[in-house]
């Protein structure tokens, strides 16, 4: 079978061009005859690789001298743990701007540690789901950090904005959106990232952490569990999932080779106004986030007719467009237009979407 158009919100589409390296490089990584997969974490060709990684992370979106980047396993959903354990120290409160699934499973997991403050959440306006703004937005007392999802892939909401913050730490997970568009990492205490989105594929976390929020965990806090266990050993204070990091490494001298972040954020926002277009001209496919809260990665829509769901799924995959099925949690369909996804497959997927209405409107 020949390669599919894949939206799938994650894990997701990765670049012809990266995974063409993965394969030439499978059997005889740099020469050593070995490949990455066999690799020892502490060999020098793994070595080499890890300190490159970094080195063009770092230089991709500027991050500051005094952040730590750390490579972990257990994924997104262990930063959900990590940040209050790490973060919390002698509070009792974290705020958290639950927008969505994700941020909601987030506070859900925080609050078997500390007092949550619901520091705001989606409002609804005239049918329309939107984001708070700054002045909708409170952090309550003496809490030691605001949480927030950046993209909520299920939702399909994206802040378009740092969010307020007063002088507690900043704590994003942006999973979904991480390199999708150029960033200021300096706003940021805590910024994590799953890489099986937009930088590879699943067993790889980046987590960018300020120097000064590593070192003080709760006491109960289990040693992997510990930002500081993992900046003092080179994220290798046991086996790290090896293949992962290597493949991250590839992502991002691919993203590099492309122009790097700007250019990135470019191929984003011309694909994703295709879709949203197609979807806003028409009331046979709606989309219910407000403009200033949609996603550039992820786009969730329904059709006018639900009884026609099933049709237009069957037919897409006909055309090799797949995984457009929505979430269990909300139904309907979900395009996600992660770095990997070409042109040509947004190209495809919005003219199939014109055709099925023509023939089915
Ligand atoms: C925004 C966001 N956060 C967290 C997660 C959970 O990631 P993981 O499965 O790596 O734990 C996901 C997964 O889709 C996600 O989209």
């Amino acid at each position: 079978m020949s390669r599919v158009f894949n939206f799938s919100a994650g894990p997701s589409v990765l670049p012809d061009d990266v995974l063409k390296r993965a394969q030439a490089e499978l059997l005889d990584w740099n020469g050593c005859g070995i490949s990455p997969m066999e690799a020892g974490h502490r060999s020098h060709v793994f070595t080499e690789m890890a300190e490159r990684c970094e080195t063009t992370i770092r230089e991709l979106i500027q991050i500051p001298d005094n952040y730590h980047v750390l490579f972990l396993s257990g994924g997104a959903t262990s930063q959900f743990a990590m940040v209050p354990m790490n973060l919390l120290r002698d509070k009792k409160t974290a705020a958290y701007l639950v927008t969505g699934h994700w941020s909601k499973k987030a506070s859900g997991e925080a609050a078997r540690y500390c007092d949550i403050h619901q520091a705001g959440g989606l409002i609804t306006e005239g049918g329309l789901v939107r984001l708070p703004e700054d002045n909708e937005i409170t952090l309550g007392d003496d809490a030691a950090y605001l949480y927030y999802t950046d993209n909520e892939t299920i939702e399909g909401i994206e802040f378009d904005r740092v969010p307020t913050h007063g002088d507690i730490p900043l704590v994003s997970d942006m999973t979904s959106n991480f390199l999708a568009r150029p960033m200021d990492v300096s706003q940021y205490g805590v910024i994590f990232a799953a890489a099986q989105k937009n930088f590879g594929h699943a067993g790889v976390t980046l987590v960018i952490v300020r120097d000064d929020l590593i070192g003080d965990p709760l006491a109960f806090t289990p040693s992997m569990y510990n930002y500081k266990i993992h900046a003092d050993s080179g994220s290798k204070s046991n086996t790290p999932p090896t293949y992962a990091w290597y493949f991250t490494s590839l992502m991002f001298d691919w993203i590099k080779s492309q122009g790097g972040i700007e250019v990135m954020a470019g191929h984003s926002k011309r694909r994703i106004t295709k879709i949203y277009d197609v979807i806003d001209s028409t009331d046979f496919y709606l989309n219910n986030v407000h403009q200033h809260s949609r996603s550039k990665l992820n786009v969730p829509f329904t059709l006018r007719d639900p009884a026609l769901d099933d049709l237009f799924l069957s037919e897409a995959k006909e055309a090799n467009l797949c995984n457009l099925k929505g979430h269990r949690a909300v139904g309907g369909m979900r395009a996600s237009v992660y770095l990997g996804m070409t042109d040509q497959g947004v190209d495809i997927l919005v003219n199939f979407m014109k055709d099925f209405e023509k023939r089915n409107g």
